[in-house]
């Protein structure tokens, strides 16, 4: 964790991006990049394949197309950025605002306040990594809702989208086929590594991970005999929780639906809790009492809980509102119905982000993904952005 961030400068004036990167090369936690643009592209990402930790972006007097552009980016595909503008026209700060702007300076830059800038934002980012080391479990609120699915699909896009190490763990234990999502059948898996619990660390617990190429890594559940209730001890289940935790930023848990010492173990660990269900009166039901023993047993919060609703039509009788009525202070993610993609990813191994990127259930999954990191919340901190609307306010 303790590489350099890196910090692209873009824009369209080699002599200023010249100029900032000389002062930020002399930053030790930082390695500037300068890009210049020189074509027709308004996009400050254009053609960006790995993303900088940080933007420093130098507008043009294209500014509004740029800042267009980035703010038409998901979270998830656009880093923190700084803008620097010719002037402190309230339309430009209030475009900047959108793209999710952490500050804002206008020409002749400040190069000193920038160097400060730059380094709050690598401390933040410290800081967000390491609270970020999370567990989400998803659980359904009925049988076939699509927790699975969702388990699988989500760690895969959060692996690729926010280039973080993530385990993926099925704790079902007895039916468990959440390898298959992603083609992998890994010979050892979870009750192996309760066996090896005690002698487990960040190294050894690699044995026990199946890795697929997008880096995810999948601890699987293996059948070789059938698992009773009461055979996982669940201080050592503990245990694995902790080498988990402490070797991935991010441990994506499938459940069962029983409340046994398995999800007892899990669902106290757990920073978030995705809740699969589909638009029907049952799902509603079952979802709604599963919510009240997560808040009144475990201790959730609302806020720690999604509602994923899986399938999702806008035509369906059971509307959301209904949802949102029934269940109030819950988050809500809606994930398409797609009947096609889904079998490609459950009999041939394809995560819904490799068969299209761009599809609607895969987009539903990358803003859950986004919800589940604390993206957002890092993209919204206060601070800087007060300066920015008092800025505004005296314009
Ligand atoms: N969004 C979806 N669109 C189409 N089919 C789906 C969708 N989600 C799930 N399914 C179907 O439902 C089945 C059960 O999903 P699964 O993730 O195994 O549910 P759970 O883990 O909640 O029991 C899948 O195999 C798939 O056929
Ligand atoms: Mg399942």
């Amino acid at each position: 964790m303790s590489k350099k961030s890196e910090v692209l400068i873009t824009g369209r004036d080699k002599e200023e991006l010249r100029a900032i990167e000389a002062v930020l090369r002399a930053m030790a936690m930082v390695s500037p990049k300068i890009r210049l643009v020189s074509n027709g592209h308004v996009d400050p990402l254009y053609g960006i394949h790995s993303m900088p930790d940080m933007l420093v972006l130098c507008l043009s007097a294209n500014w509004r197309e740029e800042l267009q552009e980035l703010s038409a980016r998901s979270l998830a595909s656009r880093p923190p950025v700084v803008i620097v503008a010719q002037s402190g026209d309230p339309q430009v700060m209030r475009l900047a605002m959108q793209a999710g702007a952490r500050d804002f300076f206008t020409r002749p830059i400040n190069l000193q306040e920038l160097v400060a800038t730059l380094g709050q934002m690598v401390d933040e980012k410290k800081a967000d990594v390491q609270s970020k080391s999370g567990l989400s479990a998803v659980i359904n609120a009925k049988g076939g809702a699509g927790a699975t699915l969702i388990a699988a699909n989500l760690a895969h896009v959060m692996a690729i989208k926010a280039d973080q190490r993530i385990a993926l763990v099925d704790m079902d234990l007895q039916f468990g086929t959440l390898g298959m999502y992603l083609d992998l059948q890994p010979e050892r898996g979870v009750m192996d590594a309760l066996e090896a619990a005690n002698e487990l660390d960040a190294v050894a617990i690699k044995a026990y991970m199946g890795k697929h190429a997008s880096g995810v890594e999948v601890m699987a559940a293996t059948h070789t005999h059938v698992v009773l209730p009461g055979e996982v001890d669940a201080g050592r289940l503990d245990r694995l929780l902790d080498v988990l935790l402490g070797s991935y930023d991010h441990v994506v848990v499938d459940l069962p639906r029983h409340i046994d010492i398995v999800t007892t173990t899990v669902l106290e660990r757990a920073s978030k809790v995705v809740i699969a269900m589909q638009q029907s009166f049952t799902h509603l039901r079952d979802a709604n009492r599963l919510c009240s023993i997560l808040s009144d047993e475990f201790g959730i919060a609302h806020q720690q809980m999604v509602l994923a609703v899986n399938r999702y039509e806008a035509n369906n009788p059971v509307a959301i509102s209904d949802i949102s009525n029934r269940l109030a202070g819950i988050g809500i993610a809606l994930v398409p119905n797609d009947y096609k993609r889904v079998c490609e990813n459950v009999n041939l191994g394809i995560p819904l982000y490799e068969q299209s990127s761009k599809a609607p259930i895969t987009q539903a999954l990358v803003k859950l993904a986004d919800q589940l990191s604390g993206q957002e919340q890092v993209c919204k901190k206060p601070g800087l952005m007060s300066r920015m609307l008092e800025t505004i306010k005296n314009a």
